[in-house]
């Protein structure tokens, strides 16, 4: 070996020996500080020492490893997150609310395992996100999100950044290959952190530490996972290939491997006897769960001794030996200072009460939803007065009561508005149904996108191309308003959308201008008329033939069509009086939307069914085509000639030898006037 050689390796082997230390040391650090919350150096040391290990790194890139400290924020930003087939299936516990609940599961414990008295491992049940995290040989291969439970998606690069997480497990023995499942949190004190961050820099701010841990682990970017600062508890595990390694027994003895492999444990775990110890624990866990560093909803109970946890075994998707004890939602006391509606996306109207900001359940509520109208008045909830709200987990918050004791009489009741706030349509309320609805269902700003994608639907005026992101596009830049707005776009605007090709546009443009030539059916349904599906749209296309007769039909004229019941006739009904939707059906005819007169058929049942017509004359407003679709329509039938078989000669102005031909059959004429009155 010459001289410069082995000097270089020398130095090679010399950074290979500084490096583990390096690393070592770091791991340390990173201990204390992440997972014992006790630092054991300053910040600038640890600096120091990583940026040492960092220039190391560099210098000699064979001695990078994937476990090293510096590699937590080593991935680039991806751009999905791939699947993860779970080796074992991340299952769910069963829940327990009371008492009872707690006493069942004990009981059915105790019976399946025939023993008097049981050993629980109990420990909180954090409020977090489920992972599972895979290593081979003590190594960090995989880490992924719980997902349905046997597929979810891969997370590696994010859980790396989470200093809690041993990219190496701690220690001789590392079994060949384990699935360590547990909770991903922020901490309370991060996240109040995280909040005054967001409120000083103007953006918006995070609900609760749970939901910001979760938008957290699913950044495409690791560096927005790292500057999140997430935290991580170990509760169990999945599949396990032990090796030569000795089997934990208890569960107790698990959660003590995984503590000295260095993973965050509950510090409130413990194992207590039979029910009195789970209930004793329950209380206790309760009153420190305020002070607790994390969010809990519940605690949790798992039969401790592995052999009895695998002979009671699982019931559908959930452990027999586990129950999952859950708190009660919290409730709090504040004022209503108003209650407004919501116009949602299908235009029902909600009721929301606009409550003075209260803290519950781990959130700042200002609103409540309450339901719908009868709700407000079963609760009997007024402006002024003193509730009690309750949230509970994701849930929405809600009013559970109204203090009537604290009322002072100066408590207003809620009216239901006339007019949609969003659009000023008429407000109505359906027979069978608890919401009131908007009725301008074209025009209604809240209920534009869903109308428009509606309306541009396949089975309705099928435009092709234009999906959810091109409407956004539309709406948001108060290009389309209603659907006649699509008839005026020119392809330069929709060229002028994003990520659209001018190729794209020139299809759209098309595929919109293709729409125009449809059916009256399909024209019917795109309206989005409540309750109106095709089959519906298509019986009042063939009933009516036309739109104006359509729209011009009161509701007892709406019964007679097939299947048509009150509810429907109303809803039809009040579709079509509103000004607004008349206005869009108008200027959508004006914008060239046709269709082939054809459609308009004979009805069983209608009321010109079983008699022949003759037209002969100039009738005063129809004309001979419109005369004939209409008797059709009516289930009547029309004859060019005039003979016994002939019902009823219609004669207009300047009729000719058919009424003559009338006259010396004795077969009835009629006037225009007779017709219509005959079919009204
Ligand atoms: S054990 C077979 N222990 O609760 C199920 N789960 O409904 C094994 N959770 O998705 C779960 N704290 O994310 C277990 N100490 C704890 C827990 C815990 C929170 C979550 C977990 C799971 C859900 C089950």
């Amino acid at each position: 070996m010459s001289p410069t050689r082995s000097a270089a390796s020398a130095a090679a082997t010399a950074a290979a020996i500084r490096a583990t230390a390096l690393r070592e040391a770091l791991e340390n650090h990173n201990y204390q500080y992440y997972v014992l919350d006790q630092p054991s150096v300053s910040d600038a040391e640890y600096d120091g020492l990583f940026r040492e290990l960092q220039a190391l790194e560099a210098q000699h890139p064979e001695l990078l490893t994937p476990d090293s400290p510096t590699q937590r924020v080593g991935a680039t930003p991806s751009t999905a997150f791939a699947p993860v087939t779970h080796r074992a299936p991340m299952l769910s516990l069963n829940n327990g609310f009371t008492e009872a609940d707690v006493e069942n599961f004990d009981r059915r414990v105790r019976e399946g395992l025939d023993r008097t008295t049981v050993d629980y491992a109990v420990e909180p049940k954090f409020d977090g996100l489920a992972i599972s995290m895979t290593y081979e040989d003590g190594v960090l291969v995989r880490g992924a999100t719980r997902g349905d439970g046997y597929v979810g998606e891969d997370v590696t690069a994010n859980l790396r950044t989470i200093a809690a997480i041993p990219l190496r497990l701690k220690g001789k023995n590392a079994p060949p290959m384990i699935e360590v499942r547990g909770e991903v949190l922020m901490l309370k004190r991060d996240f109040e952190a995280l909040n005054a961050q967001q409120a000083a820099a103007g953006e918006r701010l995070f609900i609760n530490p749970r939901n910001s841990a979760a938008g957290a682990l699913r950044q495409l970017d690791p560096k927005v996972t790292v500057s999140r600062k997430l935290h991580f508890f170990a509760y169990g595990i999945g599949a396990v290939d032990w090796g030569a390694s000795a089997e934990p027994a208890t569960h107790a003895a698990l959660m003590q491997r995984l503590a000295d492999w260095r993973f965050p444990v509950a510090a409130e775990r413990a194992v207590v006897k039979g029910l009195a110890g789970l209930f004793d624990y329950y209380r206790r866990l309760g009153e420190a769960r305020a002070s607790l560093p994390f969010d809990i909803d519940g605690v949790v109970y798992k039969v401790d001794d592995l052999a009895q946890q695998a002979t009671l075994g699982y019931v559908s998707r959930a452990p027999r030996f586990a129950i999952a004890h859950k708190f009660p939602a919290e409730e709090m006391i504040t004022e209503v200072l108003d209650i407004g509606v919501q116009v949602g996306r299908t235009g029902a109207l909600t009721p929301v009460a606009r409550l003075q900001p209260v803290f519950v359940g781990g959130v700042t509520v200002t609103s409540a939803t309450l339901h719908n109208e009868d709700e407000v008045r079963r609760k009997d909830v007024r402006i002024g007065d003193s509730v009690v709200v309750r949230r509970a987990g994701d849930v929405i918050p809600e009013v559970v009561r109204a203090l009537i004791e604290k009322r002072s009489g100066a408590e207003r009741e809620f009216v239901m508005p006339a007019k949609c706030p969003v659009c000023g349509s008429q407000v109505e309320r359906l027979a069978d149904e608890a919401a009131s609805r908007c009725t301008g269902g074209l025009v209604c700003g809240a209920q534009r996108k869903q109308a428009l994608l509606h309306f541009a639907s396949r089975r309705a005026i099928d435009i092709e191309g234009l999906g959810e992101k091109i409407v956004d596009q539309l709406v948001e830049g108060n290009l389309v308003r209603t659907p006649a707005d699509l008839y005026k776009l020119g392809v330069a605007a929709l060229a002028a959308l994003e990520r659209m090709a001018d190729k794209s546009a020139a299809n759209l443009h098309a595929g919109i201008d293709k729409s125009r030539k449809t059916t009256l059916a399909r024209f019917i349904y795109a309206l989005g008329i409540r309750h109106v599906g095709e089959t519906t749209a298509k019986d009042l296309a063939q009933y009516f033939g036309g739109i104006d007769a359509l729209m011009a039909a009161d509701e007892t004229a709406l019964l007679e069509v097939r299947d048509v019941g009150p509810v429907l006739a109303a809803s039809i009904r009040q579709f079509f009086v509103e000004p607004h939707n008349q206005q869009v059906i108008a200027e959508l005819r004006a914008g060239g939307v046709t269709w082939p007169e054809t459609e308009r058929t004979v009805v069983a049942g209608g009321k010109l069914t079983g008699l022949t017509f003759v037209l002969t004359g100039t009738l005063p407003t129809l004309s001979r085509d419109s005369a004939k679709e209409l008797i059709e329509a009516h289930g009547g039938k029309i004859a060019g000639s005039v003979s016994k078989k002939t019902s009823y000669v219609v004669a207009g102005e300047e009729a000719g030898s058919k009424l003559d031909k009338a006259n010396e059959l004795g077969v009835a004429v009629m006037d225009e006037a007779q017709l219509l009155e005959m079919i009204r």
